[in-house]
């Protein structure tokens, strides 16, 4: 008998023929577009039931649709994670959704708000922590009932960090705490709910990946704080060639590429599969090698 049809048998894994997430309901937040929606249409490829989460109400329902249209389950659930009560809402649909029941938490919303220390306002600090730890920490507290459970199914929280929160990057200091934060939370998690409950944490720390944070800033992306402000997103041309140097693009890549969104969401799926089910509290870089 090999060695992977005894681990079946043992265990009941890698045997998965309705896929690697069927019937798990998943919460992924920030999935109207970039990782997120594409981490939606994995899951949703592998048999999950996705709630579609963002503050772009209409990029999120555009995710869910075509999930929908091509065969998979998924709803939208629009709204503001920095607004407590839709952090409540959004537990609260999923659990309809899910016939009570929530599998999986992706704590992947957000954008950055860049200054160097010394020109950084309370605002650009505040708004960024507030969006990276503290609305993870509800979405986690709000969904405990449906976690802190013993029905024998998986249980998942990932976080997204960054090589900002590992390493720290210069003009970034609150986006490097925050995203250094959730290390911490996702280690807690794993700690509290691990023992009774088999709940697994991890923290998934990308590097440079292909998206609109990542774009050129002068493409005119942007996102809107709750107070009506406009922050631009991406990056600066000048600053992206300064930092590559004559004919040594990615040189700091082992790989020497960024990776695409679907890279990106394809190793959160992994984490969440039940291929990685003896993994929890860990720190995983998907970044082609940077900062190694
Ligand atoms: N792209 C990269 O290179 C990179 C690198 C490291 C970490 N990350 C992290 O990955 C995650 C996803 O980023 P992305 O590159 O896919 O960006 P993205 O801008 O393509 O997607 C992020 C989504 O989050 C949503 N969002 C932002 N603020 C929100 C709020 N207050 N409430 C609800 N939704 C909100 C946005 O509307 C957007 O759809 C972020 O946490 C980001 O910090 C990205």
């Amino acid at each position: 008998m090999s060695y992977t049809t005894r681990i079946a048998q043992v265990t009941g894994h890698l045997n998965f023929p309705k896929g690697l997430l069927a019937g798990q309901v998943a919460i992924i937040t920030g999935s109207g577009q970039g990782i997120g929606a594409e981490a939606a249409r994995l899951f949703a490829n592998e048999g999950a039931k996705v709630v579609v989460s963002d503050i772009d109400a209409e990029k999120a329902k555009n995710v869910a649709d075509k999930i929908n249209e091509s065969g998979g389950s998924a709803i939208s659930v629009p709204g503001d994670m920095l607004d407590d009560n839709y952090i409540n809402e959004l537990v609260k649909k999923a659990a309809e959704f899910g016939s009570g029941k929530i599998h999986i938490i992706v704590n992947n919303a957000g954008y950055t708000w860049d200054g160097v220390i010394h020109k950084t306002t309370d605002k650009q600090w505040d708004t960024i922590l507030a969006l990276h730890n503290t609305a993870p920490f509800k979405l986690v507290r709000a969904a405990a009932p449906y976690f802190r459970v013993k029905d024998g199914e998986p249980r998942n929280i990932i976080n997204i960090s960054s090589t900002s929160g590992l390493h720290g990057n210069a003009g970034q200091a609150n986006y490097a705490l925050a995203k250094a934060g959730v290390v911490g939370l996702t280690k807690t998690i794993a700690k509290e709910w691990g023992p009774q409950y088999g709940v697994r944490a991890n923290t998934i720390a990308f590097g440079f990946i292909l998206t609109r944070l990542t774009a050129a800033k002068e493409e005119g992306a942007f996102i809107t704080t709750p107070e009506g402000e406009k922050v631009a997103l991406g990056i600066p041309q000048a600053q992206k060639k300064a930092r590559a140097g004559p004919g040594e693009e990615h040189a700091d890549i082992p790989l020497r590429r960024p990776g695409t969104a679907t890279e990106a969401a394809s190793a959160i799926l992994a984490v969440c599969s039940p291929l990685m089910s003896y993994v929890t509290g860990q720190t995983i870089s998907v970044t082609g090698g940077r900062n190694m």
